[in-house]
């Protein structure tokens, strides 16, 4: 199983999705960059995202908070203490450094790098110091976000009043969270610099419980709904002793990878925790009336907490097949995150008349908007197939001698590898309708 993982990682390089980083410095671990197709991919992830959130959920406002903040947001957070660390073991000897936990799981205590003795378990905080200004001093010390929910809690205020926004309502936001992680690895499982999409709805604490529900099954669904089997998806309720420092209950929606069922996002009941902390910290008064005892509140938070690049993961996993000789690579991606809408290609590279035909289409299709489309005329037309497969792309066009005569195309499936005549004319709604 850990071998379609490396398969993966080796397409994902090969057909430009996902480049180590820094590669030709020797890469640095827990960092990768996106590369053309790839970019176009995660944006469609989050373009997904955004969609269900800001179009489709109700009452959710869109926010885009700056990466570094106060650094008295992450005191009030609970990020400084011991809230946002893992537990660490360095080698007496190598000083290679481990997580604790994940070595305990898997029985090992010793050094697996040189089967040196380990030092005790540490407490390691994940959050990556910067300076702001001239003067590296402890004045200037901040941090890069650790996650991009704070962004949210700081800006509760500015939002509620500039969008007349009634509790329950929510804000969203899409962007870069960065954590000093001890043990970076699984590919884009756990970097070190990645990208969230996080969601906060805010209720009364009455409510909570029944949100909670709502928006676990509500996340559940976006998976579904982009293709994700079922089979491989299942929710994970924490235990008690495995809340994070800010939870009042919390279950993790798990995937299972190929190294095994792991989060891939995590709803959270957070309490009052947020909201009266800043409050605290800040000087500013957070909390909220109930217009029908008169009493205060603060709202309570309940959480949707997905990462971008996991999620791309996921589908990547998930969508990846092979026939049975293991020669011809599918990505069956769902067609909305697919890189390419569609290819277009003449049925030969050596006649004119098909070239300029397939073009002419070619063209039309990019003018069209329906989404990136791409363009191949090398080598031979099942080639082309394979390398469109291998990428995901759901629809190839072929122009051949037919077309120059009545101006229909071949049309094949990536999946079904079913091929069917369309009029050029037609093609804007066909992929239209195929696209809803
Ligand atoms: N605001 C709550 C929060 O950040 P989390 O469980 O620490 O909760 C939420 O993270 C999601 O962010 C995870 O489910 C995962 O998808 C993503 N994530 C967290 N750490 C990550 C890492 N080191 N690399 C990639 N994605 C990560």
């Amino acid at each position: 199983m850990e071998n379609k993982l490396e398969k993966i990682v080796a397409l994902a390089k090969r057909r430009g999705f996902i480049f180590p980083g820094s590669e030709i410095y020797g890469g640095i671990s827990g960092i990768y960059d996106y590369g053309p197709l790839g970019v176009e991919f995660k944006n469609n992830v989050k373009q997904a995202w955004r969609k269900e959130m800001f179009r489709r959920q109700d009452n959710i406002f869109e926010l885009d908070s700056s990466i570094l903040m106060q650094r008295q947001v992450w005191e009030a957070s609970g990020h400084t203490s011991a809230g946002f660390t893992d537990p660490l073991r360095e080698c007496k000897k190598c000083h290679h450094r481990y997580r604790a936990d994940h070595l305990a799981e898997e029985g090992i205590d010793k050094c697996p790098n040189c089967g040196g003795e380990l030092m005790e378990a540490r407490k390691f905080n994940l959050l990556v110091e910067t300076h702001l200004g001239p003067v590296k001093d402890d004045s200037s010390l901040t941090y890069l976000r650790g996650e991009t929910t704070q962004g949210i809690y700081v800006n509760y205020k500015n939002i509620k009043t500039s969008m007349s926004a009634e509790i329950p309502f929510g804000v969203g936001q899409i962007g870069k969270a960065f954590r000093n992680e001890i043990t970076p690895g699984h590919f884009t499982y756990r970097m070190r610099e990645f990208e969230q999409m996080e969601q906060q709805y805010f209720v009364k604490p009455a409510q909570a419980e029944k949100y909670f529900e709502y928006w676990k099954n509500e996340r559940m669904k976006w998976y579904l709904g982009l293709g994700v089997k079922k089979e491989k998806l299942r929710f994970r309720p924490h235990a008690k002793d495995e809340l994070a420092h800010y939870a009042k209950g919390a279950e993790d929606i798990e995937y299972e990878f190929p190294f095994g069922w792991h989060e891939i996002e995590g709803v959270h009941n957070r309490g009052d925790w947020d909201l009266s902390r800043h409050s605290k910290f800040s000087g500013e008064d957070l909390s909220e009336v109930d217009e029908k005892t008169g009493e205060r509140f603060y709202p309570y938070i309940v959480e949707t907490s997905a990462g971008a690049d996991r999620a791309a993961l996921v589908f990547l996993i998930d969508a990846y097949s092979e026939d049975k000789n293991n020669e011809r690579i599918v990505l069956k991606l769902h067609p909305k995150l697919a890189s390419y809408k569609a290819a277009v290609f003449p049925l030969l590279r050596n006649k004119p008349e098909l070239v300029n035909k397939a073009r002419e289409v070619y063209l039309m299709l990019k003018k069209q908007n329906l989404g990136p489309v791409a363009w191949d005329d090398r080598g031979n037309i099942g080639k082309r197939y394979y390398s469109q497969d291998e990428i995901g792309t759901p629809w190839t066009i072929t122009c051949d001698f037919q077309t120059l005569e009545d101006d229909t195309i071949t049309v094949r499936d990536r999946d079904t590898t079913k091929q069917e005549r369309v009029k050029i004319q037609e093609l804007k709604n066909y992929f239209e309708d195929k696209l809803k």
